[in-house]
């Protein structure tokens, strides 16, 4: 029997020699500690020992179960390190790489566009307003004293939702709103989409964006229409910049015009941007006084004018792009330009 012990405790310790991973360990302690294990059954035969053999074989067993025990504990406790030790290794950074540059945004071209005209007209007491896209029809048409034969209520020209709703054919309709609900002296800017049922192609889109202007007090005359106008379209394109006044028609202003500025690019010769010479830039006019009685403003008392202007319009001449999807398409290698 104590020889059985002695090779037993043998083994064990060859066997352990070489162990490697936990689970290896676990089940080296199964095999010798277990239920059915070596030492388990080796002490199961004592019975069969004589009185005198008993003690000292009870002893070197018990010696041998806590060597076994100790160098399993002791192994457990430097696999564990190891495996940490491991894992802090393969979790070790190279702070030597190169950085990963992350991309920068740019600002769409629209979108600067918006905030230098919103700047300019902030910059001369001009308030934002802002209006439905979804839009009444009376408000789109009628108020601003459209006929009701007028073209541009034509199915083929406006977006439908029932008879009486349109999506909002331009940014004009935010004039009757500030209207109704603000009492004179009006300055105020209002950009924002537009929607008209056009087809694609290089200078129409079924949704564009327009930047409406108001203006209503007392003495308001041409003059200041001409003054403020020529003023933005100097900051917008350079203080070189001229401007002059068509003759034009819209329902709502009465008289109306359009404003044309001199090609910032060849100062009026005649170029790629601009063809003539002159680059048509806005519709304007003193306001219709059926549009002011219309919204309780006494037309004897007050006068104001108006302007709208698109703003993709204003954005591709400012940065010369000859085709009006790309600013849709949100093709980076565009963008980036910006
Ligand atoms: N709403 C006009 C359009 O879509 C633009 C316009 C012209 C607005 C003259 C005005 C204006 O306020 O006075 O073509």
């Amino acid at each position: 029997m104590h020889k059985q012990l002695n090779e037993l405790r043998d083994a064990f310790h060859k066997s352990t020699e070489e162990i490697q991973t936990l689970k290896d360990l676990e089940a080296i302690r199964v095999q010798y500690l277990g239920k059915k294990g070596r030492l388990t059954i080796a002490l199961k035969g004592m019975g069969k020992l004589s009185p005198e053999e008993r003690p000292t074989v009870g002893k070197l067993a018990n010696v041998i179960r806590g060597e076994i025990e100790k160098t399993i504990q002791e192994k457990k406790e430097w696999l564990e390190e190891k495996k940490i030790d491991l894992e802090i290794q393969n979790e070790k950074l190279d702070i030597t790489l190169p950085g990963r540059m992350p991309e920068r945004g740019h600002r769409h071209p629209l979108n600067l566009v918006m905030s230098d005209l919103e700047k300019i007209f902030i910059g001369m007491g001009f308030s934002i307003a802002e209006g439905p896209e979804i839009e009444w029809s009376e408000y789109n048409f009628d108020h601003l004293n459209m006929p009701a034969e007028h073209a541009s209520r034509d199915l083929q020209e406006t977006f439908y939702y029932t008879e009486d709703i349109v999506l909002r054919t331009q940014t004009s309709p935010v004039q009757i709103r500030v209207m109704e609900n603000n009492r004179p002296p009006l300055r105020i800017i209002s950009p924002g989409r537009v929607y008209r049922s056009d087809e694609v192609d290089a200078t129409h889109s079924p949704v564009f964006h327009q930047m409406e202007g108001l203006v209503i007090d007392q003495n308001i005359t041409m003059s200041d229409l001409k003054g403020t106008l020529s003023l933005f379209a100097q900051k917008l394109f350079g203080d070189t910049v001229k401007t002059r006044f068509r003759p034009h028609q819209f329902y709502f202003t009465e008289p109306s015009a359009e404003m044309d500025v001199s090609c910032f690019k060849c100062g009026g010769t005649g170029c790629r941007v601009c063809g003539s010479g002159w680059i048509e830039l806005l519709g304007c006019g003193m306001v219709h006084p059926n549009v002011l009685r219309h919204c309780d403003i006494d037309p004897n008392v007050f006068s104001g004018f108006a302007f709208g202007m698109g703003l993709e319009r204003v954005a591709m001449t400012k940065y010369e792009i000859n085709d009006l999807r790309l600013l849709f398409e949100n093709d980076k290698r565009f963008l980036e330009q910006f």
